[in-house]
């Protein structure tokens, strides 16, 4: 084990912690006041991820590798916990249990899924796939187009309905992005990899430029957010956390672009 494994280990849990922390605080606002159990595992969750992200922070890249792959270990166990947490909320909120609760089915299946893929990163990582491997582009890119066009809909439906032009252009975000994930299916089924090959460059440079307007568009809400200078329920953290999650992306698809042209 390498450098690279400690440098990538450490880059993977000090972004996905903090998701995972920040994944905790949406779910308790959005419970009634009378869920009391379940805003105390939120608590919990919320405690576990923050001491997870400050550890990752106090270790260097020189770092024992043996070391970052118990606390990989560690962290994939509590990522196991969180989505569980999570499909549990689901559940709640399908089956009508939580009635009045200010989650989204569908926001509470989207922060599942992105610990599912932070889970299955750490196994990676710990038997040795340090980048997300280039046959794995198209994957990569459904889950996170998946996750745009989701967000795409939540900016959509928790914005003000007043805020007429910024709700269409949400729609119109959501619009492409459910174009560009159909696209991506498209390629997913031509596969095997060598056959699909030649295209990727094509598929990344098309993801790249829509994931940078949405990039822009985020970024854009969320600092009229900050100021007060819209109507709306989103909680200005979750505004910032949607705008990383796209910069994470882009962060992928450059690294993707890199592997491609090294062949
Ligand atoms: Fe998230
Ligand atoms: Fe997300």
């Amino acid at each position: 084990m390498s450098n690279e494994f400690v440098v990538r280990s450490l880059d993977e849990i000090r972004f996905w912690s903090r998701i995972m922390k920040e994944h905790s605080l949406f779910l308790k606002l959005g419970f009634r006041c009378e869920d009391t159990q379940l805003i105390t595992e939120a608590n919990q969750f919320f405690a576990v991820f923050e001491g997870i992200e400050r550890r990752s922070h106090a270790f260097t890249i020189s770092a024992d590798p043996e070391q970052i792959k118990r606390f990989n270990s560690e962290v994939h166990n509590a990522v196991s916990h969180i989505w569980a947490f999570k499909r549990k909320v689901l559940g709640l909120i399908l089956s009508c249990q939580m009635p009045g609760a200010n989650n989204f089915p569908l926001l509470v299946d989207h922060v599942s899924r992105e610990a599912f893929y932070f889970r299955n990163r750490l196994e990676e990582l710990n038997t040795g796939k340090l980048e997300p491997l280039p046959d794995a582009i198209i994957d990569e890119n459904v889950f996170f187009l998946r996750i745009m066009a989701d967000h795409a809909k939540f900016i959509g439906h928790l914005l003000d309905p007043s805020e007429r032009q910024l709700v269409e252009q949400a729609r119109n975000f959501s619009h492409d992005f459910d174009q560009l994930l159909f696209q991506a299916k498209d390629l997913e089924s031509m596969r095997p990899q060598s056959q699909t090959a030649p295209l990727l460059d094509q598929f990344l440079d098309q993801n790249r430029v829509s994931v940078k307007s949405l990039r822009d568009f985020k970024q854009i809400a969320r600092d009229l957010i900050e100021a007060c200078r819209i109507k709306s329920i989103i909680h200005p953290l979750l505004a910032d956390h949607v705008f990383r999650e796209a910069e994470r992306f882009l962060f992928i698809i450059d690294m993707f672009e890199r592997s491609l042209t090294k062949k």
